[in-house]
Parts: C-alpha cells; sequence; structure tokens
C-alpha cells in the first residue's frame, strides 16, 4: 500500500533518526520543509522532501495537501483512559466548593472509579473503552499509554490490563500498558498490607503474564511514600520495567528525585516545584511530562514549564485523560492550553506532544517525529496560515485527516 501526499503547505517536525527526544534549547524550533511532498509506504513514512523533487510513481494514490500542514500524530504519554462511568455529579460538588481532596477522603474520587470499574465485565469494558480511543485517534492521536489503578485489587487491575492488552490488539495505534496498582489505598486495608499485594502478587504476576510495559504509582502525602516508590521502581527494574511516575501533584515530597534515581523514564505532573526538584532533573534522562488538563480542570497550579526551560529542562506534555482530574484526551484542546497556560509558543507545545511524548513513552523509535522508516502517523490540517492557529482556535480541531500506518482513519 503506497500514498503519496503533495503540495503540503509545510511538513512539520522533520528530525534525524538518532533524536530521541528535543532539548529545552531546542523545543522552539520545529524543523520544516515549505511546498514539500510525504510519501508512504506499508505503512511507514518511505520519503519526503522539497515538491520539485517528488518522485515519478504512477497510479499511486494521492492526498493533495494544498493550504494544509501535516505533522506527526500526537503522542500521548500519561493516560487513565480505561474507566468506567464517569464523576460529573463530584465536578458539580467541586464547583459548590467541595475540595479534590474532600471528596477523595470521603470515598469519592479514585475510591468511586474504582468501584465502577468492579462492577462492569471485562468485554463491557473494552468496548467502552475502545469507542473513547477510536475518538482519541480522530482527534489526531496516534500513540498512546493507558494507566491501570482503578482496579484496586488482583482481578480487577488484571482485567484492566486484559483490556488494554484486547486494545492493543484491536486499534492500529501504537498503546503502551503501565500498571499503576499502586494508584490509591482501597477501603477495608492497611497502605502496608495493600502495597505488598501490589508489589509481591500483582507486578510480579503481571510482569511474569507480559502485560506490563511500565509501572506508576502516585507518590504523594496520605497515598504512596518516597520509600515505596523506590521499592516499586526496583522491583520493576528486575523484570526490566521501566516507571513513569506520578509526582509533585499536590505536595514537592521527593519523588522527582527518587524518580531520577531510579532511572525512571518520566516524572509526570510536577504542578508544586522547589529549586532542588528542578536542580535534580537537570542532566537527567528522565523526562518531565506536564499535565495542564489536569490543572485547569482541578484549578490548582500549572507546572513552572518556563522555570524548567530556562534551567535547560526539556518536557513533554500529556492529556492525563482521565474520570476525576482531566476529562478529555483531546491533544489538541492540551496543545492549547499548554500555549495560553504554561506559556509557551506553538513550536514548543508541538514538540512536547510529538517527540518528547513518544519518549516519555518509550516510542520515539518509531513514532513522534517526520523520519524515514517511522510510523506514517500523521496529522494533515485543515488549511491554515501558520502553525500558531492550531492552539489559537482552542475548542476547535483543525485536523482535516488523521493517517495511521499510512490509513486514513474516520
Ligand atoms: O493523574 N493523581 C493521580 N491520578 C490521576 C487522577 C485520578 C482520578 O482522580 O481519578 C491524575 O490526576
Ligand atoms: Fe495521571
Amino acid at each position: 500500500m503506497s500514498k503519496l501526499i503533495i503540495n503540503i503547505k509545510k511538513l512539520l517536525q522533520i528530525r534525524d533518526k538518532k533524536t530521541s527526544f528535543i532539548s529545552a534549547c531546542e523545543m522552539n524550533n520545529l524543523p520544516h520543509i515549505n511546498n514539500a511532498f510525504l510519501l508512504i509506504e506499508n505503512g511507514k513514512i518511505s520519503d519526503f522532501g522539497k515538491m520539485s523533487e517528488t518522485p515519478k510513481i504512477n497510479n499511486i494514490e494521492t492526498i493533495d495537501a494544498k493550504n494544509k500542514i501535516v505533522l506527526p500524530a500526537w503522542c500521548d504519554s500519561h493516560t487513565h483512559s480505561v474507566f468506567a462511568g464517569n464523576r460529573s455529579d463530584e465536578y458539580m460538588q467541586r464547583l459548590d466548593g467541595v475540595s479534590y481532596q474532600e471528596i477523595a477522603a470521603n470515598g469519592g474520587g479514585i475510591l468511586k472509579s474504582s468501584m465502577q470499574i468492579n462492577s462492569v465485565s471485562e468485554d463491557d469494558l473494552f468496548l467502552d473503552s475502545k469507542r473513547r480511543i477510536k475518538t482519541l485517534i480522530g482527534y489526531g492521536t496516534g500513540s498512546l499509554e493507558i494507566k491501570t489503578g482503578y482496579g484496586l485489587n488482583y482481578e480487577a487491575e488484571l482485567k484492566m490490563l486484559k483490556v488494554i492488552k484486547r486494545l492493543k490488539e484491536s486499534l492500529p495505534i501504537q498503546i503502551k500498558s503501565t500498571f499503576l496498582g499502586a494508584h490509591a489505598i482501597p477501603k477495608n486495608y492497611e497502605k502496608e498490607d495493600y502495597f505488598k499485594l501490589v508489589i509481591n502478587e500483582m507486578l510480579e504476576d503481571f510482569a511474569k503474564m507480559k502485560l506490563i510495559d511500565f509501572v506508576d504509582i502516585f507518590c504523594e502525602k496520605n497515598y504512596f511514600s518516597t520509600e515505596d516508590t523506590r521499592l516499586i521502581c526496583d522491583k520493576a527494574s528486575q523484570f526490566n520495567i521501566p516507571s513513569k511516575i506520578h509526582v509533585n501533584q499536590f505536595n514537592s515530597i521527593g519523588g522527582i528525585k527518587v524518580g531520577v534515581e531510579c532511572g525512571s523514564l518520566s516524572v509526570d505532573h510536577l504542578e508544586v516545584m522547589n529549586q532542588s526538584d528542578i536542580d535534580i532533573l537537570k542532566d537527567s534522562n528522565t523526562m518531565p511530562v506536564l499535565l495542564p488538563g489536569c490543572s485547569f480542570f482541578l484549578g490548582i497550579n500549572y507546572a513552572p514549564a518556563k522555570k524548567l526551560l530556562t534551567n535547560g529542562i526539556p518536557f513533554a506534555i500529556a492529556s492525563d485523560f482521565n474520570p476525576g482530574s482531566s476529562p478529555t484526551g483531546n491533544m489538541n484542546f492540551i496543545v492549547s492550553l499548554a500555549c495560553n497556560k504554561l506559556g509557551i509558543s506553538a513550536e514548543q507545545a508541538i514538540n512536547a506532544a510529538t517527540l518528547n511524548g513518544a519518549y516519555a513513552m518509550g516510542v520515539d523509535k518509531k513514532s513522534g517525529s517526520i523520519c524515514k522508516g517511522k510510523f506514517a502517523n500523521l496529522i494533515i490540517t485543515e488549511d491554515i496560515n501558520s502553525i500558531d492557529d492550531i492552539p489559537y482556535y482552542y475548542a476547535d480541531n483543525l485536523i482535516n485527516k488523521v493517517l495511521i500506518n499510512g490509513k486514513e482513519v474516520n
């Protein structure tokens, strides 16, 4: 199957094969070719360049991208997009003045999502999640990380992992599964007892079943400690499973340091950071993942993106799609929000949502940039003047077509 895209107004995010992420000082650049072509063969990008150099191929399916920008599909490296039901009632309570933490302390929040997950069948959870993720693909997402963490017991965490496995098999995008058994402490459990179950039984068994790409933990006051975080990251390393961890959402308790020391692939959230957290991230290979959708929806701090950049620290942005703190997985909106609320440029936001996101979920060799041999996972925009239009029209998806493995999705 071959396909040729011609007359591309701007082909964006052209990177060398060896570039696995974009450094802080490079994030304001988006290498591009004006008036370009792109050739797709067997689902991969096989060639691209100036229109004047377009290869002559007879009888090839052609897409005319006149006035349109082409860029890599979004790489959403942090989601909880397998869930059941929703928590719109809690949203209304929050608008009435009850805090997210108070709702959680009263048995709502993550525990409510856990009750909902425990009461649906694997098949229903699969179908519901598949429908939801198909919508995201239409919004331009080509790589997606999905966490467990709403099961909070052996059977239901396994159910979530099996659902993620079925999603990997039945959807065309790249999906990575993250085991977040240590997301909250279920009712009727002491934290220590539940954590032992997570680390000694669930993590071990699920790793042996080859259901886990990454491990995660909610490192936060009243949830899991930095000691717990180190233990779970180390245990996962024994199975060659990298960690991606929730840290510094409400408090800075040392999670970033543990993540960097354990070689975590990413440290996510970072709404609350002090100078020592920033110093630790300098020169590490751990990618910060900022989640502006969560700050927007909960009305909490935004991560200090500009401070990271001035300290030479790059970052990714992701949706954090979940029913409690960020009920959207629309990365077009997340890119807009990142510009508006983190104060970054369109170039920086697009770098954060493509190659840096790919790095933060271990798919940078195959996705996240325009590079020969990578998956032809592409967004073809509507007719637009400049890439600044993408964040500017913050409630629109300026997408004309999404191609996944070179195939148009509808
Ligand atoms: O990333 N902070 C922990 N976990 C999720 C929210 C979970 C929920 O409220 O359901 C997050 O924001
Ligand atoms: Fe999250």
